[in-house]
């Protein structure tokens, strides 16, 4: 089956999902009967293609490669969402925190017209994922964003469906790719500056790498947790905040020195059905199960009633790390439309 894909920004998240699109065609389509067809990708600094049938991605990374746009001629992102024939929109555009626009409009556009939707951007999913599910519910279609919240590492997924349930009282974890690698580069004598350079270049930072390091991307991401895991929408600027700007390579190192390691840790407690949430450097001690989490890797713990504590770790940010989160998301959708309830192929 041919499901059209239209592509909504196409920075390093979307270069890591049209690698992996590349390297697995062969294998979708004979292991999951799924056959993808990029039909349009639109971004604001390369411009737009749109090819019915179907776009050849090898030299489209080629072009962006070396530097040179698609198009002169870019279209506007509303017409493309409301006008072309495709199955699925893919918003990868990047986030703005404050609102969750112009994404959130964009991912409504879609669902409205009974198309799913895919998206790694956490400011719509921040502030409006029970309305988005909602209306995703009502026209019948899917709407995933396991991408949001630790890269493909499968958070989302192992909340929503392996722990059905049991009630989640805490959890707690580094949620931020960007900070964890600056706090472990740091503690080997890297400068800060040098450290967050090179976050950037491995494709770990947002497009504002301030939303990285003043720790907006972890509240974002406790704001998506706290409706996945609690129901519970919270406002922006109810989450205590402190990012890692204010650390020195000389904090870090004399923590060390005493045993310890600065780590950003993001926290959602509810306690006597009150939810609260911070984010907040912390010094924790070796033998913590956050203090061997270093570089761009993630971990979370889930408390629970039935199971106690969970943990899961793994990478929190990068290109296929998180384009994976996408195929993965892609994969799942497929299978739901086109597979009956116990699992096998509907044989339309
Ligand atoms: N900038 C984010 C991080 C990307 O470093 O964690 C993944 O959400």
């Amino acid at each position: 089956m041919t499901t059209r894909l239209l592509i909504v920004g196409f920075g390093n998240v979307g270069r890591g999902l049209a690698r992996l699109l590349i390297s697995r065609s062969q294998w979708l389509k004979t292991a999951e009967q799924l056959d993808c067809r990029v039909i349009s990708i639109t971004d604001l600094r390369y411009g737009t293609i749109v090819q019915p049938e179907g776009i050849s991605l090898e030299p489209v990374l080629q072009h962006i490669e070396q530097g040179t746009p698609f198009s002169t001629q870019p279209q506007p992102t509303e017409n493309l969402i409301r006008q072309l024939d495709y199955d699925v929109l893919i918003e990868l555009t990047p986030t703005r925190l404050e609102t969750g626009e112009p994404a959130h409009s964009y991912i409504r556009m879609a669902l409205e017209r009974g198309r799913h939707v895919i998206t790694t951007n956490k400011g719509p999913v921040a502030h409006h994922l029970l309305e988005l599910e909602r209306l995703a519910r009502e026209k019948g279609v899917h709407f995933r964003y396991e991408g949001t919240v630790l890269a493909g590492t499968p958070l989302i997924n192992l909340i929503r469906n392996h722990l059905a349930g049991a009630t989640i009282h805490k959890i707690e974890g580094i949620v931020n790719g960007t900070c964890n690698y600056i706090l472990t580069r740091m503690a080997a004598g890297m400068d800060y500056t040098a450290a967050l350079k090179d976050a950037q270049e491995k494709g770990y930072a947002e497009a504002d790498p301030t939303a990285d390091v003043e720790a907006w991307d972890a509240v974002a991401k406790v704001m998506i947790l706290a409706q996945v895991a609690f129901g519970q929408k919270l406002p922006l600027h109810s989450i205590s905040r402190q990012g890692i700007s204010g650390l020195t390579v000389a904090d870090i190192q004399q923590a060390l020195r005493e045993g310890h390691h600065w780590r950003l840790i993001a926290t959602l407690q509810q306690q006597d059905g009150i939810l609260e949430a911070s984010v907040a450097p912390q010094k924790i001690p070796q033998d913590h199960p956050f203090a061997s989490v270093t570089g761009a890797t993630n971990a979370i713990a889930i408390y629970t009633d039935c199971l106690s504590r969970i943990t899961i770790t793994g990478p929190g940010a990068g290109p296929v790390e998180t384009g994976f989160a996408v195929l993965n998301d892609l994969i799942h959708i497929h299978r739901k439309i086109t597979r009956t309830p116990n699992g096998n192929h509907n044989p339309r």
